[in-house]
């Protein structure tokens, strides 16, 4: 059985008071039910010592929206996984569609960056997702399967099973629109037979989340299905009781 999983990714959003007021407000609306999800936010990295300090105590956990495909050096405003790691992440999203479409992050750089995330002992969250054309003339699955494997081809063996994946049409992120349970399945259904592809049973142990425009009142029918195992979160993750609400729909408790 795969655990369910939930991320918050927060984008470029927050301010110290606001984010004191979230951080409180989730983990006091937080109950042991949701010990049965894996929890975890991605502020801005500014913000991560003041998140690792709010949430210590808690079962949420922490993970970054990107990292450097590169260990340390001379590379002016970015941010290591090694420093990632010691601000107490476990999850670091990668590859994110913003990423790629607005700052040209490429496929082998995803990659790169899937390394860079293993060797410091945190988990990867590869995003791979189509766009509206690609999606209109029926290269959805084809898209998003070589986004995939661009990644799985570079990572170790022994590591594969530690990916998570995250399916996140583009024509779906932060537009109100989402695709359907049936459409997000239909997708995730061929992401699994690509890791399968790749290696025996890696189908049953990889996580693979929905992501675009989650929200309290879309997460079950979304869940329900056999082969999403939980979401990626923009929008409603800076409203601890939407989030609360999408975690506890991973746990099947809504
Ligand atoms: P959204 O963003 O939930 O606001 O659509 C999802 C994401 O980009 O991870």
């Amino acid at each position: 059985m795969r655990k369910a999983l939930v991320i918050g990714n927060w984008k470029m959003n927050g301010r110290q008071d606001a984010n004191e007021a979230l951080l409180n407000a989730l983990t006091s609306g937080y109950d042991n039910k949701l010990e049965r999800v894996d929890v975890a936010l991605c502020p801005p990295s500014v913000y991560l010592a003041q998140a690792q300090s709010l949430l210590q105590a808690g079962s949420i956990e922490l993970g970054a929206q990107n990292v450097c495909a590169d260990v340390e050096g001379a590379f002016t405003g970015e941010v290591s996984a090694g420093m990632l790691a010691e601000f107490g992440c476990r999850w670091v999203v990668i590859g994110h569609s913003e990423r790629r479409s607005l700052y040209g992050e490429t496929d082998a750089q995803v990659a790169e960056k899937a390394k860079r995330v293993l060797d410091a002992g945190m988990t990867p969250v590869v995003c791979v997702g189509e766009t509206l054309e690609e999606r209109e003339s029926g290269l959805a699955l084809q898209r998003v399967q070589s986004q995939l494997r661009a990644v799985l081809e570079e990572v170790p063996v022994e590591h594969l099973a530690e990916l998570v994946v995250a399916y996140e049409p583009v024509w779906a992120i932060g537009t109100g629109l989402t695709a359907t349970p049936e459409q997000a399945q239909e997708v995730h259904r061929a992401l699994r037979d690509t890791l399968a592809a790749q290696q025996v049973e890696l189908d049953e142990k990889v996580r693979i989340l929905y992501g675009g425009s989650v929200n309290a009142a879309n997460a079950d029918a979304l869940f329900a299905q056999p082969d999403i195992d939980g979401g990626l979160i923009g929008g409603a993750s800076l409203k601890a009781d939407d989030f609360l609400a999408i975690c506890r729909a991973a746990a099947g408790e809504s």
